[in-house]
């Protein structure tokens, strides 16, 4: 029997911006069996139809194209029942009503993972039971390895999943067919030839209504921790025996464990933080970061930030990983870009021409390498030009390949409990440093490419 889902945190945002919409695209697809339900449990006092009418309201915006059948199927599947995550009996009972498996969702604020995981271990859940975690899997070392050490009491590491949704993204899964499918690329994957890896996330959307999440995370925590550490991880590793959920996530985990923890020196020198100041973003203007509603400006919390890691390895000793990611900036800049070293000795008679590049984009999905040819005028005048692909167009969007993994209980793509714990030993002693004030943040004004990082 395919397990239900209990949704906790049916009222908030990311049940009906991403989960909704994804379950319309999954049942469209034909992967959830007719006899699914679906749970939603949240504090907020509404019935079942109340629910569903939240639901229908908010699917007009997320899922405006979604056929009108499914999404009356995906209605006609949703029950809902008020609850504490800490009330022991209400949990107890919701479970009661669920005929068996269950795969518990928490689409909840961060604060409230490990309070729900410990009242769900106190329930006997039937076996078979899984559990989605959303992220940031904790907000540090010892909080992440405490709901680690909770979640193992209940559930078995494979029914775990500790969800980042850009591994869903296909794009993002090409780095793993280009480097690991081809003979060209992974002879050049390395310090010998590869001067520096950028990754970089720019985003135009702001703070939107998430002050009470974001205001307490910030860009380091919020992308760099789980997401772009991810991306990383998919540049740098090894090659897999074979693309599975063990061998993936022991190559992805290497890399994490070599990935170079600094002392505050190195935070200084290596790290940028900053907040944007009021702008111009497209058509919306922002105030300044500080002074958006729910910001308590004394919290100094950062939308952008710059780290420059280091892979203390045989392949990457010496190679700079540039990972960056802001919000309110001009445009949308989603990109893993690999900067190939220059040539040993340039026979032409010019000035160098840029090095080779070659670029995963997102936002057009494609994949462009940049070459130096003979141009179409003088034969030895050199032209830069790109060859790319316009690929990957993905046919269900991630949220919807995400849960299709739960579903077929596939960890592969989800986060295991090692890799969750190694992203926050890099990452702590950087937020530990910058909570001390070591490094300064900077601003830069809403609608920019970003502050000055010099
Ligand atoms: C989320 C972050 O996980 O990812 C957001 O919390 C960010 O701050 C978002 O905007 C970006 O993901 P996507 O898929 O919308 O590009």
């Amino acid at each position: 029997m395919a397990p239900d889902f209990v949704i906790f945190g049916a009222a908030g945002d990311l049940t009906s911006r991403y989960l909704m919409p994804a379950l319309v695209h999954v049942i469209k697809a034909g992967h959830l069996d007719p006899d699914v339900a679906i749970l939603g449990v949240s504090r907020q006092d509404w019935t079942t139809d109340r629910f569903r009418e939240h639901i229908a309201d908010r699917l007009k915006e997320h899922a405006a194209n979604a056929d009108p059948e499914t999404v009356a199927d995906l209605l006609g599947r949703l029950d809902y029942r008020q609850a504490d995550v800490t009330d022991r009996a209400a949990l107890s009972s919701i479970f009661d009503q669920v005929k068996g498996p269950a795969i518990s969702y928490l689409a909840l604020p961060p604060s409230l993972f490990i309070p729900t995981v410990e009242t769900l271990a106190d329930l006997d859940l039937p076996e078979g039971s899984r559990i989605v975690v959303e992220k940031p899997f904790g907000t540090d070392l010892d909080s992440a390895r405490r709901l680690n050490r909770l979640l193992h009491d209940s559930f078995d590491e494979n029914a775990v999943f500790r969800v980042d949704h850009f591994l869903m993204k296909q794009t993002i899964q090409n780095v793993l067919g280009l480097r690991f499918a081809n003979r060209i690329f992974e002879m050049l994957w390395n310090r010998d030839h590869i001067e520096r890896v950028e990754i970089t996330w720019d985003e135009t959307v702001a703070l939107e209504d998430r002050a009470s999440y974001y205001d307490r995370s910030g860009a380091l925590r919020d992308m760099i921790q789980n997401h772009l550490l991810q991306l990383l991880t998919l540049v740098g590793m090894e090659p897999p025996i074979s693309v599975n959920a063990r061998d993936l996530r022991d190559r992805k985990v290497d890399v994490l464990r070599a990935v170079r923890r600094y002392d505050p020196d190195e935070v200084e020198r290596l790290t940028r933080r900053a907040r944007y100041t009021a702008g111009q973003v497209g058509e919306t203007t922002l105030p300044d970061y500080a002074a958006e509603d729910g910001v308590d400006p004394d919290r100094r919390t950062e939308t952008f930030a710059q780290v420059t890691f280091h892979i203390d390895n045989w392949r990457w000793s010496g190679v700079p990983f540039v990972v960056r990611t802001g919000k309110a900036m001009a445009a949308d800049r989603h990109e893993i870009v690999i900067h190939f070293r220059p040539v040993p000795h340039l026979a032409f008679a010019q000035a160098p021409p840029p090095p080779n590049v070659f670029r995963f984009h997102l936002n057009p999905d494609r994949m462009a390498l940049g070459v130096n040819i003979n141009g179409p005028g003088d034969p030895f005048d050199l032209e830069h030009i790109e060859l790319k692909t316009d690929c990957c167009r993905q046919e269900l969007p991630a949220y919807a390949r995400l849960l299709i993994d739960v579903l077929e209980g596939d960890t592969m793509l989800s986060i295991r409990d090692d890799e969750a714990e190694e992203s926050w030993r890099i990452v702590e002693p950087i937020l530990h440093a910058w909570s001390e004030g070591r490094v300064p943040l900077r601003e830069y004004p809403a609608g920019s490419t970003g502050p000055d990082l010099s």
